[in-house]
């Protein structure tokens, strides 16, 4: 026992150890084994791994290695659960989920030291953040379970979720993915990580204890193989995913073609900003939460900080001196700041890129003290020396450790800050909140803070852009992502017009005949140098377009990413130039109702209105673009998050065969609406309604490079978009193969897709298709959370 003497000196803290006993007792209650928990009942454990503690590296429990047969059989379970659960009204699906947020409330301490044991977590956070934030999860949902049909209308489940869940917040992250699914009418099949299933196990309890229907939620425990069996598993309609964004980029692979719905939460590197007139102590308080919060196993870590170069050394100082301060040791002791690191595994993977690091001429920081013994410990660290390719600078660490870099003026900071494949989050410190909102639009990143960070909430949507996954978890957009339009399952195949006899004579339809490509606002010759024949419908040839191939759609997209700047053109402006386009559209209409009728055969009243359809599509949407657009959360801090709707960036969109106008006027109205800058594919069999459109475009005030127009052959244009990492999301319309092969294509970079998979999607119809089908799939949400209230 230190004397008082003592204590005054070093201000030290005793150890104030929390109990691992009732923890232990419960698995002892289970016989330290487990097997799954489907259909309302444990199954027998079968070949088993071990779960241990990475504090101590004792074994906790031995859990099962789902089989691929355990799999489906929890698939069976949650399929026959399915019909009964999502007929439930809101209200009742609600009050289950109300009953578990309640449960999960009354024993959130056993929770709490289970979490910590499991995963090496301080007691401190499974207590005050995580368990909480988990029952929170559940009381919001339980709201939406009950509002949904007014909220989102005409939505309904996808039917049985598969969704896998990393170790780092193993209990949030089961929240985070089970409480809107159930709310929204859907059952799941969930995996735990296999370093961290024993809250997941618990939980089950909570399940039979709130009285869900068998099948509902079904707990399947295993490693990778056993996620994959879920993914590739034929009867599941949904994936989500939380992870790395290796494994990430294997599922989107492994889905396409299969008309699974997808959302994935990837991983991150994510800019900590600190400008010069920042109030430099919250600052580095804000740092400690934002890197060694968890030990740095955090997806949204603030791991790449950018300090202002005029604050640095002061900074650095002060960061190395609260280093100093933060206490490494047992997760138990509510007086640790950093617990174990999850796993031997873990460590080694940091050790080795840190060497890497090294090699490259990093230089490392660490405070002068020693770890505990045996188990996952590793020291907050501190990189500096790097440059913005340096392996600790551009790869996720995912453990305590800082790198810092340092930026002169607020636009390079901004650079640093998007010069990455990430774009997850990202903070932002200074007292000037003119300084603060003009940089947040500017952060690639799906969360931004604002004098804070690591804030989480149920209401507040989170996930990311770029490689760091797509979909939201939390508040509405969150909900979205478990619901699709009921019209879909009435969807038949696309019937491909019937090819006609080739062959004969050059018939314009009283039009010139020479259409070139359209890219950065000017007429291009194709790269080929070659033509190709458009026919009409007796096979005579009514005019040529150029062959495009893959120089001219890297030309378009080049052109398209000197456009960005349309996203943040004001919507206004936007507006407006689709209300021009409309007008100039209206005012030819006679020639291009002439110009369908040469292409398809069709009468010119039919004709006619497709053009007439085309020209209220575009005023449709001109009238979307102010209006789509976000909202303001209050989550229960002294904060509030403003969901600011953002365009995605660069999209390809490849038209359908069929309505050689409107089939393009429906995709690219919606994505210009939106602010993204577009490489259009038209019709391959009817392009020339496009090509007529440059003078339209040309006299309506479009910048240059915000429509590229690329015309040739579908299914190979679109291939080489799809795998093109400058275009950001990708639309294709036509077959079911090359459907497939664009979803496949489009792991790269992760693009955001949307396919028709080979189905007949009538674009004509207003009510499907004039609002939020295609704003919703042109657009992701940022939400930027700023200090608010009184
Ligand atoms: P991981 O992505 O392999 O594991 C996440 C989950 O996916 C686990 O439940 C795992 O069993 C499952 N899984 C693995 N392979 C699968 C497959 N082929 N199909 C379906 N499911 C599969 O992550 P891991 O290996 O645990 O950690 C490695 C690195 O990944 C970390 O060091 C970190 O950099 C990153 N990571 C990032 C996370 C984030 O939230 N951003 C979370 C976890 C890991
Ligand atoms: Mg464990």
């Amino acid at each position: 026992m230190n004397k008082i003497a003592e204590i005054f000196q070093s201000l030290d803290y005793g150890p104030a150890p929390e109990s691992p006993e009732p923890a232990l007792a419960w698995l002892a209650s289970k016989g330290g084994k487990f097997g799954h928990f489907i259909n309302g009942k444990w199954t027998k454990p079968g070949k088993t791994f071990a779960s241990d503690n990475p504090a101590n590296g004792r074994k906790l429990a031995d859990v099962t290695d789902g089989s691929a047969a355990d799999v489906d059989k929890a698939v069976k379970a949650a399929r026959a659960a399915f019909p009964a659960w999502s007929a439930l009204s809101g209200y009742e699906r609600g009050k289950y989920l109300y009953a578990i947020a309640r449960l999960v409330q009354k024993h959130s301490r056993l929770f709490a030291v289970l979490e910590s044991m499991d995963n090496g977590k301080p007691i401190r956070e499974s207590r005050d953040i995580d368990i909480p934030l988990v029952a929170r999860h559940f009381y919001h949902h339980a709201g939406w379970a009950q509002h949904l049909e007014r909220e989102l209308p005409g939505m309904v489940p996808y039917g049985v979720c598969g969704q896998i869940i990393p170790w780092n917040f193993p209990l949030l992250m089961l929240a985070w993915k089970i409480a809107p699914a159930l709310a929204a009418g859907n059952t799941v099949v969930l995996k735990p990580a296999e370093f961290t299933s024993l809250t997941a196990l618990l939980f089950a309890e909570i399940v039979e204890r709130a009285k869900l229907p068998p099948g509902v939620v079904n707990i399947v425990t295993g490693q990778g193989d056993t996620g994959a069996a879920i993914v590739n598993h034929p009867d599941v309609d949904k994936i989500a995913f939380t992870g790395s964004t290796e494994v990430g980029k294997i599922i989107r692979a492994a889905t396409a073609g299969s008309g699974k719905g997808l959302s994935l939460e990837l991983g991150g590197k994510s800019p900590y900003i600190v400008f010069d007139d920042a109030d430099l102590d919250s600052a580095i308080e804000g740092l400690v939460d934002a890197i060694w919060f968890n030990q740095g196993q955090v997806c949204c870590a603030g791991s790449r900080l950018l300090i202002q170069e005029s604050v640095e050394e002061r900074f650095i100082a002060k960061l190395k001196a609260r280093m100093a301060t933060l206490r490494v040791g047992d997760p138990l002791d509510k007086a640790v700041d950093i617990g174990a690191l999850v796993a031997p595994v873990q460590v080694e993977r940091i050790r080795d890129l840190m060497k890497r690091g090294v090699a490259e001429g990093g230089q490392y920081y660490e405070p002068d003290y020693d770890l505990p013994e045996g188990g996952c410990f590793l020291k907050p660290t501190l990189v500096t020396g790097v440059s913005p390719s340096h392996t600790l600078v551009t790869e996720e660490i995912f453990g305590p450790v800082l790198v810092a870099m340092s930026f002169r003026t607020p636009e390079e900071a901004v650079q640093l800050a998007n010069n990455s494949k990430y774009g997850l989050a990202a903070t932002i410190w200074t007292e000037n909140v003119n300084l603060a909102l003009d940089i947040a639009p500017k952060i690639k990143a799906g969360v931004v803070w604002v004098n804070s960070t690591n804030n989480f909430d149920a209401a507040v949507g989170f996930g990311g852009y770029k490689e760091s996954g797509y979909g939201r978890e939390g508040g509405k957009e969150g909900m979205a992502v478990y619901l699709k339009p009921a019209w879909e399952k009435a969807l038949k195949p696309f019937a491909a017009p019937k090819a006609t006899e080739r062959g004969g004579e050059l018939d314009a339809g009283g039009i010139d005949q020479t259409a070139k490509m359209y890219i950065g606002g000017k007429q291009a010759r194709p790269d080929s140098g070659y033509s190709r024949p458009v026919y009409g419908p007796g096979g005579d040839i009514v005019g040529e377009v150029g062959d495009g191939n893959r120089k001219d759609i890297r030309n378009a997209v080049e052109a398209a990413r000197a456009a960005l700047g349309w996203g943040t053109a004001t919507a206004h402006n936007r507006s407006q130039i689709l209300y021009f386009l409309a007008e100039n559209l209206e005012y030819r209409s006679e020639e291009f109702a002439r110009r369908i009728r040469a292409q398809t055969g069709e009468s010119l009243a039919s004709a006619q209105k497709e053009v007439t359809a085309s020209v209220e599509r575009l005023f449709a949407f001109a009238g979307w673009a102010d209006k789509y657009d976000g909202a303001v959360h209050n989550p229960p801090v002294r904060m509030i998050a403003v969901a600011m709707v953002e365009p995605i960036g660069v999209m390809g969109i490849v038209a359908p065969p069929s309505r050689p106008l409107l089939g393009s006027v429906a995709l690219l109205a919606p994505a210009l609406a939106m602010g993204n800058p577009v490489v259009l594919v038209p019709s391959e069999t009817a392009p020339l309604s496009v090509t007529d459109l440059y003078q339209v475009i040309e006299t309506s005030d479009v910048p240059a490079g915000v429509i590229n127009i690329v015309t040739g052959p579908s299914a190979s244009l679109a291939k080489t978009m799809a795998e093109h990492d400058g275009i950001d999301a990708m639309w294709f319309a036509g077959d079911a193969a090359t459907s497939a092969m664009v979803e496949k294509a489009s792991a790269g970079n992760l693009k955001q897709t949307w396919t028709s998979r080979g189905l007949y999607y009538d674009l004509s119809d207003k009510a499907k298709f004039e609002g939020d089908y295609f704003l919703r799939r042109a657009t992701q949400v940022k939400n930027v959370w700023v200090p608010y209230g009184a």
